[in-house]
């Protein structure tokens, strides 16, 4: 059970007000999430005390750091069922989906294989595949979606081939947000081709339990700010086998163990490989606090929590007449919308006059738009300190949504 009134004390934003002196109403979440009080304190303990860097020096200081990496490092592979030396830190999502286009899709993927997306991805898993489509000649082909915008197992079936070389999907899309079944995707085509399957976890990571060993997808890329924790610092799960064979996308200080004029190199095992250049470290010590936070409150108690607000907006929202609902089936605390007639950046603007934080546009899912038929969407995003008072706030302000206009000089 979570008792949202108590949890958001733990956030220091919500003390805030904005501009025109309203409580924030902040339903942005999928696109960033608050963080409480004891990330932000893990942050400022490395500021504070801890100030050296990790994995170089010979002192008490240095080793603290690094103790402390290794530390946050095995609770990242706690908390998705992985083993320590598959978790890679990352800038994040973006960076994660780019060290596996470039570090293994340039060097496997070969003239005329197949590379699956679809048309929901965000811009970070598509992209840097355009890119190694362009370097490799392979193709890139999409997977249809059911015509609400669904990727199930069927669909895949379709166009999976012996030429299909990678898969690559998220586990909730951030515009539809939809929960497709990875676990069967998985299994689907590791019986059928010797294709990798990529999850983009970015935004089911925050929001459900996931476990690496039970879905079997191959790599998994998520970011720790979408969870509670610190901006630029992520997360690239894979397979050691995976990551071993995986050349890396940057190189540097602390990635290899010696290299010579002649320019033979000799890299460091995963993860360090992957890790060149002074580490987020800060990132480091809030993400473990985000971790060590989401575990408090628990995962099931989280997915529940927010399914049933959902289902809450969901009723209430469908009430009015004046909005197109593009997702009331998905299975995420994402519902994108438009009020009919009125450009989403206005509405957004609207809304935020009202105090809510909403995202309008196309939410870098840019190939979504002639399937929803409109060339941008307001999506709200839900997180488990939100409120049902708050999804009342946002149905108020929806009500006269369509003639904001008015509103403002009322
Ligand atoms: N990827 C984030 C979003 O979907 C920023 O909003």
């Amino acid at each position: 059970m979570i008792d949202v009134s108590k949890i958001r004390k733990d956030f220091p934003m919500f003390n805030n007000k904005t501009q025109q002196g309203h409580t924030l109403c902040y339903l942005d979440n999928a696109a960033t999430t608050f963080k409480p009080y004891s990330v932000i304190e893990a942050c400022n303990e490395y500021y504070l005390n801890d100030n050296a860097n990790a994995h170089r020096g010979d002192y008490d200081l240095a080793y603290k750091v690094d103790k402390k990496v290794d530390e946050v490092r095995q609770k990242v592979a706690n908390f998705i069922n992985a083993e320590k030396i598959e978790i890679v830190f990352t800038s994040g999502t973006s960076m994660s989906m780019n060290m596996i286009a470039f570090g293994y899709g340039i060097k496997f993927l070969n003239k005329g294989d197949e590379i699956l997306l679809t048309e929901a991805e965000h811009a970070s898993n598509v992209l840097p595949w355009f890119k190694v489509a362009e370097m490799t000649g392979a193709v890139i082909k999409y997977i249809p979606l059911t015509d609400e915008g669904r990727l199930t197992v069927e669909n895949l079936k379709s166009v999976l081939t012996e030429k299909t070389k990678v898969v690559s999907v998220a586990q909730v899309t951030n515009v539809l947000g939809f929960l497709s079944d990875m676990k069967a995707i998985c299994k689907l085509v590791h019986e059928t081709t010797d294709a990798i399957v990529i999850c983009d976890g970015a935004q089911s990571v925050p929001h459900i339990k996931v476990d690496v060993k039970d879905m079997d997808c191959d790599f998994l890329s998520f970011s720790a700010h979408k969870m509670c924790g610190p901006t630029g610092i992520g997360v690239l799960y894979g397979k050691y086998s995976l990551l071993q064979k995986t050349d890396v996308l940057m190189s540097g200080g602390g990635d290899n163990a010696r290299f010579d004029m002649c320019g033979n190199v000799a890299y460091l095992q995963p993860p360090a490989k992957f890790e060149a250049g002074t580490m987020n470290l800060e990132g480091i010590y809030g993400f473990g606090a985000a971790i060590d936070y989401l575990n408090s409150i628990g995962m099931e108690n989280i997915e529940s929590y927010e399914k049933e607000l959902r289902k809450y907006a969901i009723s209430k929202l469908k009430t009015l007449q004046n909005l197109i609902i593009y997702n009331e089936n998905a299975d995420s605390g994402i519902i994108t919308l438009n009020v009919k007639g009125v450009f989403p950046q206005d509405e957004a603007s609207y809304l935020n006059s009202k105090g809510i934080c909403v995202r309008s546009g196309e939410h870098c899912a840019k190939l979504l738009k002639d399937r929803l038929g409109a060339g941008g969407t307001i999506r709200v995003s839900i997180y488990f300190y939100n409120t049902k008072e708050e999804i009342d706030q946002l149905y108020e302000a929806l009500k006269n949504g369509g003639d904001f206009l008015d509103a403002y000089f009322n």
